[in-house]
């Protein structure tokens, strides 16, 4: 089955017949990749990969009477849409999810060990390296979403710019109390941060509030995309202290709730032009470029501090947590790279089904976020056909 309308041109109506197996809410196809509109029949072509993604499927239920795996001959109408109307579409997905959490975790050295991840030495520090510059880069990003605010037209994104502000300020604070704890232990993570604010401020001076816009973005996707395969995979923490694994993963499913909202403020305050989407690589590229020296440096710094640079059982430990299984960094990678597609949005990639098994806890407590973690890893278990294996699979 080819659909083979160009998806830049705005108006291009397709009817097609095809035969498709129902599966729950999701229909395999090969050759295409579509999204079914809320608004009905209409399908809105993300990219030219393997996978269609049903959302939405509660208006195709009244038309279509199906057991799952039954095979059937349905009419979709495709609509071909310009990049700039698929946004506005996608972009409406996920701002009623971000919501403001004022908890506050209380981590200390008890509850942050030194090899806080599973007591080991190099995956510890390998997310060390990472922890230890964002309560300075969620700063940033605040600041960055806070000067775009007054150039904005669309309420709604403005509305969102701000509750993202609300919750970078808390997990900012949060971290910086398990930085505070990790120093306790004589883990330099503050001589780290010290050097990141320099480069921050230093940035933050001389690049334009546009540019700046365009780092949050890349940033926050960066953030949103390590979420995002954290949360599924919650196992690998499996020996790290519950109240951690908590706080960690709380932080996580909120990286997701507001995963659009800087790409948006940045694509509404700059416009969907040429000029922004040049910005957008360009801050993507450079983080990319820069990105593994500037995880590297504090990664073996840490190590060395520690004196576990020659251990070489955690080494393969952690390369094989990274790589093999569950490839943290392998599946991260193939996530990265959508973002330098024209057409890219946050949320192309519609994971809610994952951090709607942590709220539904979560609300269901009273804000037990022990339990909505425990939640989260049984939703898992019962479902390990909700994790997007295509979205990995077809990047
Ligand atoms: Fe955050
Ligand atoms: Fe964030």
């Amino acid at each position: 089955m080819y659909i083979t309308a160009s998806p830049t041109t705005k108006t291009d109506v397709i009817k097609r017949n095809i035969t498709v197996t129902l599966q729950n809410i999701t229909v395999t196809l090969h050759n295409i990749a579509v999204t079914l509109h809320k608004t009905g029949f209409t399908l809105h072509i993300e990219s030219y990969s393997a996978i269609i993604r049903l959302v939405g499927s509660e208006e195709i239920r009244p038309r279509v009477i199906a057991t799952p795996n039954q095979k059937l001959n349905i009419t979709i109408k495709v609509s071909v849409v310009r990049r700039d109307i698929m946004a506005l579409v996608n972009r409406k997905i996920g701002y009623d999810e971000v919501e403001t959490r004022d908890l506050k975790f209380h981590m200390d050295a008890t509850k942050v060990s030194r090899h806080w991840f599973n007591e080991d030495p190099w995956l510890t520090h390998f997310m060390n390296s990472i922890l230890s510059v964002v309560p300075d880069g969620e700063r940033w990003v605040m600041q960055s979403v806070r000067k775009q605010l007054d150039r904005l037209t669309d309420p709604a994104v403005r509305k969102a710019g701000i509750e993202f502000i609300h919750q970078e300020r808390i997990h900012a604070r949060e971290h910086d109390l398990m930085n505070k704890a990790g120093v306790e232990h004589g883990v330099p993570l503050d001589k780290i941060e010290n050097v990141f604010t320099v480069g921050r401020k230093f940035l933050q001076k001389h690049m334009s509030v546009s540019m700046q816009g365009a780092f949050a973005a890349a940033g926050e996707h960066f953030t949103a995309t390590l979420s995002s395969v954290m949360l599924e995979h919650p196992e690998i923490m499996h020996e790290t202290h519950h109240d951690l694994k908590s706080m960690l993963y709380w932080h996580f499913v909120e990286e997701t709730e507001h995963k659009s909202v800087s790409f948006d403020v940045f694509t509404d305050a700059a416009g969907n032009g040429k000029a922004a989407y040049l910005k957008r690589i360009l801050a993507m590229g450079s983080i990319g470029v820069l990105g593994l020296p500037m995880m590297s440096v504090p990664f073996f710094y840490l190590l060395w501090s520690d004196k576990e640079l020659t251990n070489i059982e955690s080494a393969r430990r952690m390369v094989h947590t990274l790589f093999v299984d569950p490839g943290v960094m392998s599946k991260f990678g193939r996530m990265f790279l959508p973002y330098f597609h024209p057409d890219f949005h946050p949320w192309d990639d519609d994971n809610r089904a994952v951090i709607h098994a942590w709220k539904r806890e979560f609300d269901r407590t009273g804000g037990d976020t022990s339990k909505a973690f425990d939640a989260l890893v049984a939703w898992l278990e019962e479902n390990p056909d909700a994790i997007d294996n295509e979205a990995y699979a077809t990047a």
